[in-house]
């Protein structure tokens, strides 16, 4: 079966996000003090996630991307990737933090990880410091050393910070020139837990614009329709580039994914305020063909795009944490 949405756009790719802790404190994702986390019991338990994977392949999910809050603060989070290897699933993916991924590098990749997306704002120490309000500098750079030492392919996400990280962009950028990388620029967007809204000037067009002053022979890569990520190779780089309209919204004409919240909730959109509480259904006992059902109603009564679904959100802006709904 597959899973085509009210715009005619199949769904096959999923983020599940299995925990809203985090031990870093990124600005542009959370207040200083924290969010207030959640129970242990609101989150989904790996029977009921290994279960709704076994929902959604069936309705023909094939890619799944297993984010947070932090991956890795989830208790036996390998177990559960060993779980999902057994799954219809074709292809796993983590994004992480890297602060407690390095030792678990050989097993992501005996586990089949396809590829790992790591956080990582400045190569700078002290704006490393300043942005993530903690030291895990070095940490993180070992992590990135060692997923490429696996060849597990990975990918970098900077988010753009105006006033705070512009100085690594070209710096961040060099780095695919050395390795075997894709960074990307992330335009920053207003899940920050607070309800400020972040001044961006650097959208997608300035940072193209920077980069392309800097390294006049960049140049587009045809990728793949659905991917979010405009992808730029440079001459003589062994890696490449990419720059995400995160808040432009400019891909979403091609969206093919669902999310899914730490405690559950099934989100058709980013922007918007998701659907209905897969944990809460199952726990209330419904089958399958019920929970089935009600995911094929939801994607047919998706948004358009990220606009529309945030000017029909009931509760207000924008404004959760990313690690409430899954980074
Ligand atoms: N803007 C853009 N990206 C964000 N992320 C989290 N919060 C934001 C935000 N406000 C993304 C980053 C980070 C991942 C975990 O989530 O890409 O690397
Ligand atoms: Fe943690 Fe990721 Fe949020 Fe940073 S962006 S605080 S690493 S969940």
């Amino acid at each position: 079966m597959k899973l085509i949405d009210n715009h005619g756009r199949q769904i096959n790719y999923l983020r599940l996000a299995v925990t809203d802790r985090c031990n870093l404190r990124c600005f542009y994702c959370m207040p200083e003090k924290g969010i207030d986390y959640v129970e242990r019991s609101a989150l989904m338990s790996f029977e009921e996630l290994m279960r709704l994977v076994d929902i959604v392949t069936k309705l023909g999910i094939t890619k799944l991307r297993v984010t947070g809050g932090e991956p890795f603060l989830r208790k036996d989070l390998l177990g559960f990737l060993q779980m999902l290897k057994e799954s219809n699933l074709e292809e796993v993916h983590i994004t992480t933090n890297g602060t407690l991924t390095h030792d678990a590098v050989p097993q992501l990749k005996d586990l089949g990880i396809r590829s790992v997306n790591l956080s990582l704002d400045s190569l700078d120490r002290n704006r490393f410091d300043l942005i993530t309000r903690r030291d895990r500098f070095e940490t993180v750079w070992r992590t990135f050393i060692q997923l490429l030492t696996y060849k597990i392919p990975t990918k970098i996400n900077m988010v753009v910070m105006n006033g705070q990280n512009i100085a690594d962009l070209i710096p961040m950028a060099e780095l695919a020139r050395k390795y075997e990388v894709d960074v990307r620029f992330i335009e920053e967007m207003p899940f920050n837990g607070t309800g400020s809204t972040p001044d961006v000037p650097w959208t997608f067009r300035t940072i193209h614009d920077h980069l392309k002053a800097h390294f006049p022979t960049l140049a587009l890569i045809p990728a793949a329709e659905s991917s979010t990520a405009s992808k730029y190779s440079v001459q003589g780089f062994k890696g490449s580039l990419g720059i995400i309209a995160a808040a432009s919204r400019t891909f979403c004409g091609s969206c093919n994914r669902l999310r899914v919240t730490p405690q559950g909730m099934l989100r058709t959109c980013l922007y918007g305020e998701g659907t209905f509480n897969l944990k809460d259904m199952m726990r209330a006992g419904a089958t399958d063909p019920q929970i089935m059902q009600a995911i094929v109603e939801a994607v047919g009564n998706r948004a358009k795009d990220g606009f529309e679904a945030e000017s029909s959100r009931k509760n207000g802006i924008v404004s959760e944490s990313m690690a409430s709904i899954g980074g």
